[in-house]
């Protein structure tokens, strides 16, 4: 078994493994380069030679126990052929929204367009360096990819004021969401993905009332599908604040959590294994309150299935000289 596993499935509380979101990111020159030379996006992710090259790069250098495959979230609405683009500086911008075209789409038509995510995995998978280490293969939740497919751009430039107004586009996507989330999440694990993480990032924009309908309802239909196929699933409903809730309603196998909640709170309230919560900003500080507030998080849950990780990705002005002194001061603890 795998560190990852060993504390999702074992909930072996003894060891520290650790792994961060986007590690394989624009922190790292060595991604930086293949980059500047791939200024199309979605090309470079679908360009299995050099997105098994970028998955592995964070694994060269340091001493992590998974490898997250490069992709997207959105690779879903490319393959449902809906236009993503990124933006330098905006960020991803969607085409319109065709429910004619989505809903008339075929398994094979969407395979064929992300089939190279599979092959991907596959490479990494067979990849020396990943032995003994974790896979992970991933999605976005049902709700945050609506939430891109109807906003077309992230809400963080602000939600359309009609966003809910066209409720039958709302739930026949949400249907066909989910449909081909299965899709993409069994062959990712056919390819050899061995554990999934599921990224709600937009889980915080919804009030109470809708949780039950946009998150848990569609999430606890994937989570109870990842694990009919035997494969342990991590959600991560960033900025849902009621984290407690959530496993309750989804119970997925571990829970990864922001870093705006009170990790002794999780820790006395959530008894399924954790991951993640020290916030990115902090190794923009510099290296001694880096480690007081490591040495936090995992005394916190140093009797808790634990798995070290961020609140939310990696951010790009991180020196790589202080991701490599978090994962020492996480395997010397
Ligand atoms: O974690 C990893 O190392 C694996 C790769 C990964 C990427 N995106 C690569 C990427 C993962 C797990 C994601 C998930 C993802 N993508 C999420 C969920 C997590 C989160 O951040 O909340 C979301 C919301 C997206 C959609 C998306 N893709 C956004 C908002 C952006 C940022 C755009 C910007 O300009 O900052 C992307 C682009 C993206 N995805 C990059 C990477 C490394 C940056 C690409 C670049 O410009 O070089």
């Amino acid at each position: 078994m795998s560190p990852l596993e060993k504390v999702i499935l074992d909930k072996s509380t003894n060891i520290n493994p650790i792994w961060i979101m986007r590690q394989a990111g624009r922190y790292l020159p060595e991604f930086r380069e293949i980059r500047k030379a791939n200024p199309d996006f979605i090309k470079l992710c679908l360009n299995e030679k050099l997105s098994t090259e970028i998955t592995l790069q964070p694994l060269m250098r340091f001493d992590l126990d998974a490898a997250i495959i490069f992709s997207d979230i959105l690779m879903l609405p490319y393959g449902l052929s809906q236009k993503v683009e990124f933006k330098k500086g905006i960020g991803p911008i969607l085409g319109d929204l065709n429910l004619k075209n989505i809903s008339n789409l075929s398994e094979k038509d969407f395979v064929e367009k992300v089939n190279p995510v599979y092959k991907l995995i596959n490479l990494v998978k067979n990849n020396e360096i990943t032995k003994n280490k974790s896979t992970l293969g991933f999605v976005g939740a049902p709700w945050t990819l609506l939430v891109y497919m109807i906003n077309q751009k992230s809400p963080k430039l602000g939600l359309k004021k009609n966003f809910f107004d066209d409720q039958n586009l709302i739930d026949k996507t949400l249907v066909i969401i989910e449909k081909f989330l299965k899709i993409h999440i069994k062959n990712q694990i056919n390819s050899g993905a061995q554990i999934i993480q599921i990224f709600d990032s937009w889980a915080g924009l919804l009030e109470n009332n809708d949780l039950y309908k946009y998150i848990y309802e569609p999430t606890s239909n994937l989570v109870e599908y990842i694990k009919s196929l035997n494969v342990p699933v991590i959600c991560f409903p960033r900025g849902i604040k009621k984290y407690k809730n959530f496993c309750e309603a989804v119970k997925p196998s571990a829970i990864c959590i922001d870093y705006e909640v009170d990790p002794k709170e999780i820790e006395r309230t959530i008894k399924i294994p954790v991951q993640g919560g020290l916030d990115p900003k902090i190794l923009l500080s510099d290296k001694e309150n880096l480690k007081k507030e490591t040495k936090k998080y995992l005394d916190i849950f140093k009797d808790h299935p634990y798995i070290f990780n961020l609140g939310h990705g990696i951010l790009p002005k991180t020196k790589p000289s202080m991701m490599d002194y978090l994962v020492k001061l996480v395997k010397d603890y």
